[in-house]
């Protein structure tokens, strides 16, 4: 199978590329990323050089550039986790979340029915269903949760989860969306919690916890996800939505003394700032569908899966500091300055 990874310089389809390249030798992984401010080729490393690889810069939403690239290298599946995912930059700057999340997602979507792609999975988020009460730890997010956003980020990302079950319906596009809760792991941006957390902390800075710190949320480990997207892509069914989380509910101040426990650093760098418009209270979701549908597992448990994580981004410094230094950005001009736009 020829199969396109939108997003793959980025933390999930980073480690998905990783997780398909070495499970699936005889299949084709074409990487396709803009290599934004969080598109990382350093990532990539590990995969550089296997002959089932390959990456191209380009937009998802520049649209003469992705029906030349489809009419060219016929693919048979595209998975699109390429997107706009911060929140807190969505609430600074919406535009550019429509712009990449819905635009871009309706482009694949087109060149997909234009070329006769077998397969389009839409990499999703709870984060469509909004949010639950603090009070109700009963409640959980099923697939048939109403769409209810709060965030520029999570209507993008909604809409573009509607566009892509509007195309199965009406062209019968063949299509399958699927709706995680956070994650985390290797390679993720550090503006995101836990990276943030770990990286401040090294450096003995201050951690700021937005609000009391009591928001919950969902956290799955990157690697669970990747064996959920896959799972889905192979065995799930056309036009159908699954939700993906391993029941791993925490508080913020919970994971926050997590990492300064296992860092053996004080609780005293924690220091509560002003909270994110609109947050969000609490994720959780119900994996019910996939786990009995499709059988899928997670490997990890929170407790299970973060020491590995912070030992990882403690052995790895280098690939955060160039990203806070932004030398990171350097690495593309080095790899393929001289062949690429
Ligand atoms: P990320 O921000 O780390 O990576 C996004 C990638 O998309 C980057 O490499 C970036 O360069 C690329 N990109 C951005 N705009 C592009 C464009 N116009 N054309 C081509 N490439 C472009 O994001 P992530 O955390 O890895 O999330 C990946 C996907 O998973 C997103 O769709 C996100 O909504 C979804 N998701 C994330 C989480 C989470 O916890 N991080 C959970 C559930 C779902
Ligand atoms: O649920 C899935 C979503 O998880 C994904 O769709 C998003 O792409 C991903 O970014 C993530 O969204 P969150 O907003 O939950 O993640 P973030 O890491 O930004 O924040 C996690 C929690 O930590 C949230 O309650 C806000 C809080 N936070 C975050 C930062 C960056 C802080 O208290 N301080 C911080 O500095």
């Amino acid at each position: 199978m020829k199969i396109l990874v939108t997003g793959g310089a980025g933390f999930i389809g980073g480690n998905f590329i990783h997780y398909m390249v070495n499970k699936y030798p005889e299949d084709e992984i074409v990487n396709l990323d803009l290599l934004t401010y969080c598109g990382n080729l350093e990532t990539l490393k590990p995969v550089e050089g296997k002959k089932n690889y390959r990456f191209i810069r380009g937009d998802i939403a520049d649209r003469p550039f992705i029906f030349d690239l489809f009419e060219k290298e016929k693919f048979d599946v595209v998975i699109n986790f390429a997107a706009e995912s911060h929140v807190d930059r969505s609430i600074e700057d919406p535009a550019i979340f429509v712009k990449t999340n819905v635009l871009g997602t309706t482009t694949l979507l087109d060149a997909a029915n234009a070329y006769g792609v077998k397969r389009f999975h839409q990499v999703s988020t709870d984060e469509v269903y909004g949010d639950l009460p603090l009070d109700r730890p009963d409640l959980f997010f099923t697939e048939d949760t109403p769409i209810h956003t709060s965030s520029p980020y999570s209507s993008a990302k909604a809409s573009a989860d509607l566009f892509t079950l509007a195309y199965f319906r009406t062209f019968g596009t063949p299509v399958t969306v699927s709706r995680c809760s956070n994650n985390y792991g290797p390679y993720q941006f550090p503006e995101k919690l836990i990276p943030l957390m770990i990286s401040r902390a090294l450096a003995d800075q201050k951690l700021p916890v937005y609000g009391e710190g009591l928001n919950v949320r969902d956290w799955l480990h990157v690697y669970d996800h990747c064996t959920a997207i896959d799972l889905i892509v192979r065995e799930g069914k056309v036009g159908e939505v699954y939700n993906i989380g391993g029941h791993n509910e925490r508080t913020n101040m919970e994971v926050v003394k997590t990492i300064l426990n296992a860092l053996g650093k004080p609780e005293s760098l924690i220091e509560h700032v002003t909270d994110r418009k609109g947050h969000d209270r609490r994720y959780a979701i119900d994996p019910t569908k996939i786990e009995k549908e499709l059988g899928w597992k997670p490997v990890y448990t929170f407790e299970t899966g973060i020491p590995g994580t912070i030992r990882w981004y403690v052995d790895n410094q280098d690939w955060w500091k160039h990203i806070l230094s932004g030398e990171y950005k350097d690495y593309f001009k080095k790899m393929y300055g001289n062949r690429l736009k």
